[in-house]
């Protein structure tokens, strides 16, 4: 609690030292501090500051801006990305000449209407173009009071967030005149102290009282989005050996290891051992040890089923997708990692145990 009452006046004093100025967004016209905001949301400063400029110069208020084609639009934001950006932006410019006199809003509430700006992006319009006491929370300012404060919990989750807005809200300073500087401070703190990996916390305002910097937990907050249970899948891998040659299927073009050699799959060892019967070979041999493999969608079990082949080895190239290669050509071959753990146990023998 007792660096909730110092955190304002802590932040505005390190921002008037430390903290970014003279970037030609750090002005009071509403319009050049809306465009700096909507360019800023998932791009860097450095990469901003140009655009910016080559922006304005083309449209430089906004009923220019309103009045421009949205191709001419999209032009100038080309290379930026996230292109949803500029045609909202266009379109909240043509909504301020319709609908507001072509005054830009200065309530965060009104902000907040306009396309393309959320709660925290039209906080961050009212304070620094309008001196409003408004609170935001983007990203780096989650962060920041996630560690600050010890805040666990995914910042994405409903619960958390509305605990870091209730916290972001206490936080403010008492008098409105230092809200540009508090801000910026936030969004200062956020980018060049307290970032994502090896925060430079021997240089930050709050580090006597920073719960994550105390208990060595800044590499651990603000918790990360929980990893959703990946799907298992399972398949029976087929060593099938003649000659000191193995069979090997194409895979399809598309769809996991697309176009690849791999082994021939099946169901289950039952559908093995029915193929096999039905085709006159004898039996498989000991089992060894099943495999993992993690995609990023799902887990894979494969289950290995090594069998020597008499009969079907001299014709069961009939199927065109199939080829017997010889064991060291296969591994060669470019096959999919696993696959190629197995054609090595079959070169070099399994191991008894599961790997
Ligand atoms: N990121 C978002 N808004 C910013 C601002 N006003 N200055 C620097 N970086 C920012």
């Amino acid at each position: 609690m007792a660096l909730e009452s110092a955190f304002a006046a802590r932040l505005v004093a390190w921002q008037k030292i430390h903290g970014r100025h003279g970037l030609p967004w750090q002005v009071s016209d509403p319009y050049r501090v809306w465009l700096s905001e909507i360019m800023l949301q998932q791009t860097q400063v450095a990469t901003v500051l140009g655009y910016y400029a080559r922006f304005l110069e083309r449209f430089p208020d906004l009923p220019t801006l309103a009045a421009a084609s949205a191709d001419d639009v999209l032009a100038y934001w080309s290379g930026l990305g996230y292109y949803s950006r500029a045609r909202n932006l266009h379109k909240a410019a043509q909504t301020v000449m319709a609908e507001f006199g072509g005054a830009f809003p200065s309530r965060r509430e009104e902000i907040e209407t306009l396309s393309g700006i959320g709660r925290s992006t039209a906080a961050a319009i009212a304070a620094f173009a309008f001196g409003q006491r408004e609170t935001i929370l983007d990203g780096n300012v989650k962060r920041v009071l996630a560690r600050c404060f010890g805040v666990d919990g995914f910042p994405g989750d409903k619960k958390t967030e509305a605990h870091l807005w209730l916290l972001a809200e206490r936080l403010l300073p008492a008098d409105s005149r230092d809200i540009i500087a508090y801000t910026q401070g936030l969004m200062d703190l956020g980018a060049t102290v307290c970032s994502r990996s090896r925060p430079a916390c021997s240089v930050c305002p709050m580090l006597d009282a920073c719960v994550a910097a105390r208990d060595g937990r800044t590499a651990e907050l603000p918790t990360r989005k929980p990893k959703k249970a990946v799907p298992a899948r399972e398949t029976v891998m087929l060593i099938a050996l003649h000659d000191g040659k193995v069979l090997l299927q194409r895979r399809p073009p598309v769809g996991i290891w697309g176009g690849l050699l791999s082994l021939p799959e099946f169901e289950s060892t039952l559908a093995i051992e029915d193929w096999l019967a039905a085709n006159g070979e004898g039996d498989v041999l000991p089992a060894w040890p099943v495999l993992l493999h993690v995609f990023t969608h799902f887990r894979l079990t494969i289950t290995p089923q090594c069998v020597p082949l008499q009969r079907l080895a001299a014709n069961h190239c009939a199927e065109d997708n199939h080829v017997w290669l010889p064991l060291a050509q296969a591994l060669d071959a470019g096959v999919p990692a696993p696959v190629r753990k197995l054609l090595l146990y079959a070169l070099e023998g399994a191991p008894r145990h599961p790997s």
